[in-house]
């Protein structure tokens, strides 16, 4: 087979296609991490992490996926008789609901249909009605949807009533917007396997001085690895982490940090948002129809409906067998909609190329569909913008 796991295209919301410099520079001995080497490279990570988060708060790097960034976050703010408020449109805004039970905290569901935007209104009138809500949850870029959440203007809500806000970042932060300072997030969590273009095994944390208010005031924290003042002691010390850090990635991390600084923040951002514009103006020339509510698509990644007789299954099958692999739905979504990631180093090659695969395989499906409108749409967008 021609197209095998080293050269399939993926266009899956993380892992996502790593530049090589990223796997060149994980290929490094794995250097004692209890040394001046080891912490000069650890160190600049941090710094351009916080860069890259648009934050001067305190970040933290730790070994684990996105979703230990989340529990972190929960298991050192919440105790068990807060009431923190969820903001729910898809799986990932509903984890924060499951952790927040994890921990024993009461949970209000705030849910729309998965698909659709949580407005700021929505989230005021919640609060009213239960003033002694103290955490709002959210997930900025909703991965099973392709909706982005307008965080700016629910942040102001939360900030407005005194609430403290927990942002999922994992699949904006380093791809599109997110000014946590600027905005008054409190706790903003990311991962390295999607916008930040380095392989999955690290989660990232920023957290601000109220929650830090919180989490000092807790009599105890019920994790141990996750304890944050752990973090932050070690780092302060001596530019260290408590435990054993995942040295090979950090220096993957290090090198993804630095192309991103490289390009520059407001460059890539751009360039992500280009590349979504083209995508939904290439499937929309395809027949297809976004899932996301109209106004709040995601610039990082597109979820297309299925059209009637394509079947989910043939359909990814087939673009694999042409070498590039898409994502299906999730939960309710499973066979419904398939989904296209465009981040990281993901630009107008890969867009063209998903978009032909797609009329491509439409057609094979058996959709009558003029299978060129799509790359035809894009490269519109790419001559009047590049
Ligand atoms: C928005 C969002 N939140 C959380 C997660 C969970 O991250 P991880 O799988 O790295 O634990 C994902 C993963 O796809 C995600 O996209």
């Amino acid at each position: 087979m021609v197209y095998d796991e080293k050269n399939t295209l993926l266009m899956t919301p993380g892992p996502v296609l790593f530049h090589p410099r990223v796997y060149q520079a994980m290929s490094r001995v794995a250097f004692h991490h209890r040394t001046p080497e080891y912490r000069k490279t650890f160190g600049e990570c941090v710094s351009m992490m916080k860069k890259v988060m648009q934050t001067e708060k305190d970040v933290f790097i730790f070994a684990g996926s996105g979703t230990s960034a989340m529990d972190a976050a929960i298991v050192n703010c919440v105790s068990p008789e807060d009431k923190v408020l969820n903001l729910i449109g898809g799986k990932f805004g509903e984890r924060w609901a499951e952790i927040t039970e994890t921990f024993g905290a009461k949970s209000i569901r705030l849910e729309v249909e998965w698909g659709r935007a949580i407005k700021a209104e929505m989230v005021s009138n919640a609060i009213d009605n239960e003033p002694d809500i103290k955490f709002v949850t959210m997930c900025h870029n909703e991965t099973s949807t392709a909706v982005l959440n307008p965080a700016p203007e629910i942040a102001q809500i939360t900030t407005e009533k005194g609430k403290l806000l927990i942002v999922d970042g994992i699949t904006s932060v380093g791809g599109d917007y997110v000014y946590p300072d600027r905005w008054g997030i409190d706790i903003l969590v990311t991962g390295s396997q999607k916008c930040l273009g380095c392989p999955p095994g690290l989660g990232m944390i920023m957290v601000g001085p109220k929650a830090w208010e919180e989490i000092n005031g807790r009599e105890k924290i019920p994790s141990y690895y996750l304890k944050l003042s752990s973090y932050k002691k070690a780092f302060e010390k001596s530019l260290d982490t408590p435990n054993t850090p995942a040295v090979s990635l950090v220096y993957g991390l290090h090198e993804a940090l630095t192309m991103i600084l490289e390009e520059g923040c407001e460059n890539r951002v751009k360039r992500h948002r280009l590349m979504a514009e083209a995508v939904r103006s290439g499937m929309k020339a395809l027949g297809l129809q976004l899932l996301a509510e109209k106004g709040y698509e995601s610039n990082t990644m597109t979820a297309l409906k299925y059209p009637g007789g394509v079947d989910d299954s043939a359909f990814r099958k087939g673009m694999q067998k042409h070498g590039v692999l898409v994502a299906g739905g999730q939960s309710q979504l499973k066979g419904k909609i398939f989904r296209v990631a465009h981040m990281n180093i993901i630009a107008e090659r890969e867009v063209l190329l998903v978009l032909a695969m797609t009329g491509l395989v439409l057609r094979e499906c058996g959709l009558k569909c003029e299978s060129g409108a799509g790359v035809s749409a894009a490269q519109e967008i790419f001559l009047k913008n590049l």
